[in-house]
């Protein structure tokens, strides 16, 4: 297949018309790569469930694994929800547009290729200003997984997307790096409490201040235990998976400071650290750095990034550090933890 064309846009002065022939692409039943807050999305039209099922071929990902449907505003929830509930109500007033996706009773219009055969639809308003022009201009929902091929790191710049799917797709629209750089906040309100599927850039305080108690799906928590043990080499769960074997650190700073320092001294290592630490880690063969230890969203949106770059330098073993689960952290841990395949060292 040629190579996909690219449309660059700056998200702070575009033209929102440079976009109707990607809307028009979307309505043809086209895949279109675009830019939101969270990651690059890989678009197609989510009421065409042959679009649908092209998203899956594109990516290569498993047809039961459902898509998040992105709309411009919640005008559009009624013709896809068969119920809206009052709880859905208040989190869309008070984070939309913004990087969650509420999971919500669906109604048949929306066809079994989106929502991987299940009864719900998982719904989306995103904030950023290219998206939310291109959902204008294509004037239908948006089906949107991440636009990576499945099992790679979610794409937060457009280079990621292209090294992925280029002559996969019918158009690429690169508006810079993603602000959050880490998926959405995934909530189901479509069983009999809301329950976080998906920890994400709003944070379970957040979604606690609007709803009241909110209950963690226990396979995020299952996630996060096993975290907390070191385990087995070649464990499955290496959902965002870099090409080698990733080690990661737990305790104080300092501990995991010196034990990277140690780590960084064998061949072929590949070392991930915060700013302050980074000095330290002369010896490595390659060497990302996460961002200031304070600053969570800076480390948010340099992870998916970092991950990549260890593919391209072909490092033999990856070692980093885990952090905390206060706020944004917890998400950071749970893609942290599946890129490690949850190998955990507890110093
Ligand atoms: O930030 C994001 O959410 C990005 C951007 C492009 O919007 N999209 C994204 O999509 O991360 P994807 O397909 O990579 O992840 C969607 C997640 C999956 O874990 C999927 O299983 C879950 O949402 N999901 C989608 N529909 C669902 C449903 N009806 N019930 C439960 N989980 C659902
Ligand atoms: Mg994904």
């Amino acid at each position: 297949m040629p190579a996909t064309p690219i449309l660059s846009l700056d998200p702070a002065c575009f033209d929102p018309d440079a976009l109707a022939p990607a809307g028009q692409l979307l309505r043809e039943g086209k895949l279109v790569v675009f830019p939101t807050e969270t990651v690059y999305g890989l678009g197609a039209n989510a009421l065409d469930a042959e679009a649908a099922r092209s998203i899956y071929t594109a990516k290569g990902r498993p047809s039961d694994n459902p898509l998040i449907v992105h709309l411009p505003d919640t005008k559009g929830l009624p013709e896809l929800c068969r119920h809206i509930p009052e709880e859905a109500e208040a989190l869309f007033a008070a984070f939309a547009p913004g990087p969650l996706t509420v999971v919500l009773p669906k109604r048949p219009v929306v066809p079994d290729a989106v929502s991987g055969g299940l009864d719900t639809v998982a719904v989306r308003i995103p904030s950023h200003p290219i998206a939310r022009a291109l959902l204008r201009q294509a004037g239908v929902p948006v089906a949107a997984p991440s636009a990576n091929r499945s099992g790679r790191p979610s794409p937060t710049r457009l280079s990621h997307c292209r090294e992925d799917l280029d002559g996969r797709v019918a158009l690429f629209i690169d508006g810079g790096p993603c602000g959050v750089g880490l998926e959405s906040t995934v909530l189901s309100l479509a069983g009999e409490k809301p329950t976080l599927l998906r920890p994400g850039g709003i944070t379970v305080a957040q979604l606690e201040a609007v709803l009241g108690e909110v209950a963690i799906d226990p396979v995020v928590l299952r996630q996060l235990e096993e975290g907390l043990r070191p385990l087995a080499p070649g464990m499955k769960y290496r959902h965002y998976a870099p090409k080698a074997q990733m080690t990661l650190a737990e305790g104080s700073a300092e501990a995991v400071a010196d034990w990277l320092a140690e780590r960084s001294k064998e061949p072929g290592a590949g070392i991930l650290c915060w700013e302050e630490d980074a000095a330290r880690m002369v010896a490595a063969a390659h060497l990302e750095q996460l961002g200031p230890r304070e600053d969570i969203e800076a480390q948010a949106r340099a992870l998916f990034d970092a991950l990549r770059r260890f593919d391209g330098a072909g490092v033999s073993a990856i070692y980093g550090p885990l952090p905390g689960e206060d706020g944004l952290g917890l998400a950071l841990r749970n893609r942290l933890l599946k890129a490690a395949g949850h190998r955990v060292v507890r110093l």
